[in-house]
């Protein structure tokens, strides 16, 4: 008999909603009314709560596909909203792996204490995201994350991130036109800790907030340093994150450290990437508060992925790093020279100066003078280092 989905339910008082040990495939959030719920052992019923307007109940079953772990009675007149399980399917599959570890080991605790015969093995299914992985894995790497923000934020407390500094040639002058600051982190006993292992994770964590404001404060002291030893004025880059953009204090930090280091703020390069800008007006305003305040944006990874040739007019950007998908193909790929080409074009009428990445051959360079672009990043002329190898570059002059 294929019974009709009903969207809300009415219960009169004493009307059993479900019964222990029932399969269930919804949940209830109470509208009107209250309910009992109540485990029954050899024939005796011991009652567990009653739940009233804004509760909701029968979730458990219908999280691990198990059976009801209790029963549930109207004590007065009730109406219900049903959630089935397929509302629920997706936002659990879609949530962190960490929640839904947590969903369970709480589902099992609790089943567990009830000590009501049930099945949970399907929740291995629901909680497995669909990946294809199965739960255990999911529940090493969940944890293996969480030791990982431990790790991370005692890095932060111990200042165990140090900064490397990568040349940036002014293909103009062939003289060093600046560096860009990159972040390391040489961990005890992990070792060297590759940078996309830990930005992603502190990015969505929100660590990379205190590590984005010491990278901040670390390039502009060294950079003031480097400046005095420096036969003309060069400019530092720092890679800036979307969480890092949305603090409310950011520019009042940057300026404190402005103001602390005695760098100035025109030589202080604020690396964003593409998918900050869709953001809309924030970035915008954003953007437009580093203008007022003299500091140069460059758009980083450009592109690759986000990019919207629209993002160029609402903008006020000063930099286009050309991204070095383009630039590793350039010299036997016809089509990315003719990006290249066209990035080059486009960026010189919209008066943006550019930066090629990953420069690692004479040939690339060759193409890049051809294509008039005015700075050059790669192992060309430089790997990151760190700050006692980097300077070496400060007053050298660059094969070109
Ligand atoms: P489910 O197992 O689907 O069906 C019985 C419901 O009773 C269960 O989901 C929970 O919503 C609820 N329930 C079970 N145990 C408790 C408890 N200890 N306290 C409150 N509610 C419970
Ligand atoms: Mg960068």
């Amino acid at each position: 008999m294929s019974q009709e989905r009903l969207f809300s339910k009415t219960y009169a008082s004493g009307d059993i909603v479900f019964s222990q040990g029932d399969e269930g495939d919804c949940a209830y959030i109470i509208e009107t009314g209250r309910v009992e719920v109540f485990v029954v052992d050899r024939e005796v019923e011991t009652p567990i709560t009653t739940l009233g307007p804004g509760e909701i109940f029968g979730e458990m079953a219908v999280i691990d596909v198990g059976k009801r772990s209790a029963s549930v009675r109207a004590l007065e007149d009730a109406k219900l909203t049903v959630v089935y399980r397929e509302q629920l399917y997706s936002r659990i599959r879609e949530s962190d792996a960490i929640v839904r570890l947590l969903i369970s080991v709480l589902l099992k605790r609790m089943r567990s204490s009830l000590a009501v015969e049930s099945d949970f093995n399907s929740l291995d299914l629901l909680l497995s995201s669909g990946s294809g992985e199965n739960l255990q894995e999911i529940q090493q790497k969940a944890v293996e994350n969480l030791r990982l923000e431990r790790d991370i934020m005692e890095a932060i407390e111990a200042e165990h991130f140090v900064l490397n500094y990568q040349p940036i040639v002014n293909l103009h002058t062939g003289k060093l036109g600046g560096y860009e600051a990159l972040v390391r982190w040489n961990h005890p006993t992990r070792g060297r800790v590759r940078p996309d292992m830990f930005l992603g994770l502190a990015e969505e964590t929100s660590l990379i907030v205190p590590i984005g404001l010491w990278v901040m404060r670390q390039a502009c002291e060294d950079l003031a340093k480097i400046q005095k030893e420096c036969d003309h004025e060069i400019f530092m880059s720092i890679n800036i994150s979307g969480r890092q953009m949305m603090v409310s204090s950011f520019f009042d930090d940057l300026m404190g450290i402005v103001k602390d280091t005695g760098v100035k703020p025109q030589n202080v390069k604020l690396e964003i990437t593409e998918r900050i800008l869709v953001e809309g007006s924030l970035a915008v305003d954003w953007i437009n508060r580093c203008r007022e305040l003299g500091f140069l944006v460059a758009l980083d990874d450009f592109g690759t992925g986000y990019s919207s040739l629209s993002y160029l007019s609402e903008f006020d950007i000063d930099n286009l790093k050309i991204d070095q998908a383009f630039i590793r193909k350039v010299t036997e790929d016809h089509k990315s020279r003719v990006l290249v080409e066209v990035l080059a074009l486009m960026a010189r009428g919209l008066k943006l100066s550019t930066i090629a990445e990953g420069i690692e051959e004479k040939d690339q360079l060759q193409i890049c003078q051809e294509l008039n672009i005015d700075y050059i990043q790669g192992y060309f002329y430089g790997k990151p280092e760190p700050y006692e190898d980097a300077i070496r570059h400060l007053n050298a002059d660059f094969e070109r």
